[in-house]
């Protein structure tokens, strides 16, 4: 909303939410978020129109068009309990919607959704007859995070689907207008509404599909001697395939891909359609795995027992530019090793607060330091958990130094420079190529 406002100062745009700490936040010097660019965009629309506001009933009476951005987490409870939506804040959403309106609007869905959410909105909606008219439109979001700005200020494409009906199409073509003030026509596209909503859910279980089947692969490199960096290159030089989102990791983490992939799953579960369902739930199942295997490879190398042992986790984000910790392999990670009574330290630039809350209770010894060279001193082994590009520029001879000795590394992103690390004195395990060991 903040770059729609930055780009069409014409548009009054506010943002509501029900938490007051929050709206405080983005009406502050300390935006809640860390995300590169951000606070350029806000800090230059915010008070000429863009607003941050906790007046939900208000924000929904003057608004034209309201676009639905409220968290859509996996369910914890009863039926599709871990793997379906929880579409309970969409479904108080849309009644809040129905109950204050007293004019036409556009509802636009922001937050990914299950397939067919549109219609089940568009029925609260309208389940009152109170002479207003909804439309409901899907405009799914393709955003990454530490990217957010680049991806919404210069975006592959807009997705905008729509129902077929005349009302439904005019709809359709204010949104074409919103986006089309800074994005080019040709990749503005527009579909129906079930097909975008399809969409979102789609493009990220290929995405994550990518990963896992690197991850995949490099399981078997360790064991054949090849390499996984090799491999993916000359995979990735074939033009059909591509060379993005072949980097073999620790796993990967996120609010989305798991969750998004799950609830397709669902989908095809509800739909009896048992293959299609278990083949995209694979991919989370070697997500799973590959996390695991780090960590018993870990375990297995540091000669079966890490009782004691000193560990830090280098990055606890679920990626570089992000102070974001959801679903982070980190944390699988850090808990893990809390069981195996290794003592553990984090760091990470962007992330100590998050991880802390994350892994409140989770008893052992956990410990915080915001300082790299500091947190490692005294550990046996240090393991890169996240792709944080300070890692890769460390004085790794003065780390060496301060370590308990053996000293490991175990480079979960394929970031550092394991022969050199290796030439300083460390035993050094990246993802998907042998290990380099002095015994
Ligand atoms: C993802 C999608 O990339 C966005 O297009 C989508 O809009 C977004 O989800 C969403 O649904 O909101 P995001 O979760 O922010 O974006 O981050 P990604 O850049 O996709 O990274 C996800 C995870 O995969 C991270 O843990 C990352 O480190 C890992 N990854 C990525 C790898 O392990 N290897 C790669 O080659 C690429």
């Amino acid at each position: 909303m903040a770059m729609i406002a930055y780009k069409c100062p014409r548009y009054r745009v506010t943002v509501v939410d029900i938490n007051p700490r929050r709206i405080a936040e983005w009406n502050s010097d300390h935006l809640p978020i860390y995300e590169p660019g951000l606070e350029e965009i806000v800090k230059a629309a915010r008070g000429r129109n863009l607003f941050f506001s906790t007046e939900v009933e208000k924000g929904i009476k003057e608004s034209e068009i309201i676009f639905v951005s409220v968290n859509t987490p996996t369910k914890t409870f009863g039926a599709g309990a871990g793997m379906a939506a929880d579409l309970q804040y969409w479904d108080k959403t849309a009644r809040q919607i129905r109950k204050y309106s007293n004019s036409n609007k556009i509802i636009v869905e922001k937050s990914t959704l299950p397939v067919k959410t549109a219609e089940a909105m568009k029925r609260i909606l309208t389940s009152e007859d109170n002479g207003i008219r909804f439309d409901v439109l899907s405009n799914p979001e393709f955003l990454a995070e530490g990217t957010a700005i680049r991806d919404l200020e210069n975006p592959d494409r807009v997705l905008i689907g729509s129902s077929q009906t005349p009302s439904g199409l005019k709809a359709r073509d204010v949104l074409v207008e919103i986006y089309a003030n800074w994005v080019s026509r040709e990749r503005i596209i527009i579909s129906n509404i079930w097909s975008s909503e399809l969409s979102k859910l789609v493009a990220n279980a290929f995405l994550a599909q990518r990963i896992s089947s690197i991850n995949a692969i490099s399981a078997l490199c360790e064991k054949a001697e090849a390499d996984i960096t090799e491999v993916a290159y000359a995979v990735g030089m074939d033009r059909r395939i591509g060379n993005k989102f072949l980097n073999a990791s620790v796993g990967f983490g996120g609010s989305c891909f798991k969750k998004d992939i799950l609830n397709l799953v669902y989908l095809c579960r509800h739909y009896d359609l048992k293959e299609v369902a278990d083949y995209w739930e694979a991919v989370v199942r070697i997500n799973d795995y590959q996390k695991e295997r780090f960590m018993l490879n870990m375990l297995n190398v540091m000669f079966n027992t890490l009782a004691n042992k000193r560990i830090c986790l280098f990055g606890f984000a679920f990626k570089a530019d992000t102070g974001d910790t959801r679903e982070s392999p980190a944390n699988f990670v850090a808990k893990r090793l809390v069981e195996e009574k290794a003592r553990v330290v984090i760091t990470d630039p962007k992330a100590l607060k998050n991880a802390a809350e994350d892994l409140e209770g989770v008893g052992g010894e956990i410990s915080y330091v915001e300082d790299p060279y500091e947190a490692s001193a005294g550990c046996s082994a240090i393991a890169v958990m996240t792709e944080w590009e300070i890692y890769a520029g460390l004085d790794f001879e003065r780390i060496y130094r301060s370590m308990a000795k053996p000293a490991f590394i175990f480079d979960g992103r394929n970031i550092l420079d394991h022969e050199k690390l290796y030439g300083i004195g460390f035993n050094v395990f990246p993802i998907g190529k042998p290990g380099l060991t002095h015994f």
